[in-house]
């Protein structure tokens, strides 16, 4: 799948209303992000914006404040990461659209760089609303999403703005586009998926539809446990994903040995910092244990795949990474970005990359997908609201 993109050409003095996801935790009025953040990528296709003259209007949303003014979630942070990012005051607009903010838009000079309000303090926003989507492109000349995070959401900065202005996808949205459709449509093979995670709804899909393709698919975290589970074996007091057990056991069926459970895992009595834990074999689970992590013989068994694989998908944590158990996925971290150059290898999730950017190899994959849910969306097959629009 190919998008449209901006020409450089003509853009001076163009008003470019930029739709990115700047929505990532904030603490202390602080975004917190690293160097591969979401707001930090997106801030790439803004600088180019400014380079060439454009006057950049760039509209976000933070968190779920469901329609109203929340002043816990005014987009502040994002603007002072963006300042910090581009190296310019990046002003907050006093308001999402309307007269206000069209005067301020009518003020901007070439080069600036304007931040919306979080745009979710609109109920409109999630009602995909024509009428908020033309408030939107009154302030603009043409549109461009960069936001690939949210382009699962049929909202009206996503979506029904795409109806009003001449638009676009941004740098960031067009790379992971590019490559997240080669891995579907035309995976070099060794096909390796692995994934971890809890929620069984939003990862099996995915697993169904790249079955055919895979080679094989490495199961780890809370995910793994709902597939032990339902292979009928004891899985102790772990946490796991109760309502997706039986989507476990067709999967399996179809799999054909395609579907690799860990042979090993790492259990714990709880799930303290620190608690005590030993390493078993998958049948010897105790009633009062917890699976925190997926086994040595495990990760070993999906790094050796890794090694000759040609494409690699990696999605959603295999250990319990709140409880500090890491190490599988740090291990299959290093093993994936080890492949990059000989193999696409594609890692995403929301704590993949604070992990990735900690081992310091957060540049070293094809793509590191700024997207949860979108990432899981695109390749479950689903069509995306705000990419749809967008195609070449
Ligand atoms: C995300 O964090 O996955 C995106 O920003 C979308 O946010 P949402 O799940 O609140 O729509």
């Amino acid at each position: 799948m190919r998008l449209r993109t901006l020409k450089p050409e003509g853009l001076a003095g163009k008003r470019v209303l930029v739709r990115i996801d700047g929505n990532v935790p904030v603490r202390a009025g602080r975004a917190v992000e690293g160097n591969y953040g979401r707001i930090a990528r997106a801030a790439v296709g803004i600088e180019w914006l400014r380079q060439h003259g454009a006057r950049t209007i760039v509209v976000t949303h933070l968190g779920r404040p469901a329609g109203k003014r929340v002043s816990a979630y005014s987009v502040r942070p994002v603007a002072k990461r963006l300042s910090e990012l581009l190296g310019m005051k990046v002003a907050v607009a006093r308001g999402i659209a309307g007269p206000v903010v069209e005067r301020t838009v009518a003020r901007m000079n070439d080069g600036d760089v304007l931040l919306l309000e979080n745009v979710r303090f609109d109920p409109r926003e999630e009602e995909n609303s024509p009428s908020l989507a033309r408030a939107l492109a009154a302030l603009a000349d043409v549109y461009v999403n960069d936001g690939f995070g949210v382009s699962h959401r049929a909202h009206a900065s996503v979506d029904a703005i795409t109806s009003e202005l001449p638009s676009y996808a941004g740098p960031l949205m067009a790379k992971e586009i590019q490559v997240l459709s080669s891995v579907v449509d035309k995976p070099a093979h060794p096909f390796v998926l692995a994934m971890g995670g809890l929620k069984m709804a939003d990862k099996i899909p995915v697993m169904e539809r790249l079955l055919p393709t895979a080679d094989a698919i490495f199961v780890g975290g809370a995910l793994a446990t709902a597939f032990l589970k339902a292979q009928g074996l004891e899985v102790g007091a772990s946490v796991y994903d109760e309502a997706g057990v039986e989507a476990a056991r067709k999967l399996l069926k179809k799999g054909e040995g395609k579907i690799r459970l860990p042979a090993d895992v790492l259990v714990a009595k709880s799930l303290r910092r620190g608690a005590k834990t030993r390493v078993v074999s998958v049948d010897a689970v105790q009633p009062n244990e917890r699976i925190v992590d997926v086994g040595p013989a495990s990760v070993a068994a999906a790094l050796a795949a890794f090694k000759t694989a040609k494409t690699v998908v990696w999605n959603g944590p295999f250990g319990y990474g709140e409880g500090g158990f890491r190490d599988a996925s740090e291990r299959l971290a290093r093993g994936i970005s080890a492949r990059t150059g000989k193999a696409i290898t594609v890692v995403g999730g929301g704590d993949t990359v604070p992990m990735v950017e900690e081992l310091g190899i957060a540049d070293a994959f094809t793509l590191l997908s700024t997207g949860g849910g979108a990432m899981l969306e695109f390749l479950a097959g689903k069509k995306l609201p705000g990419v749809e629009a967008l195609k070449a």
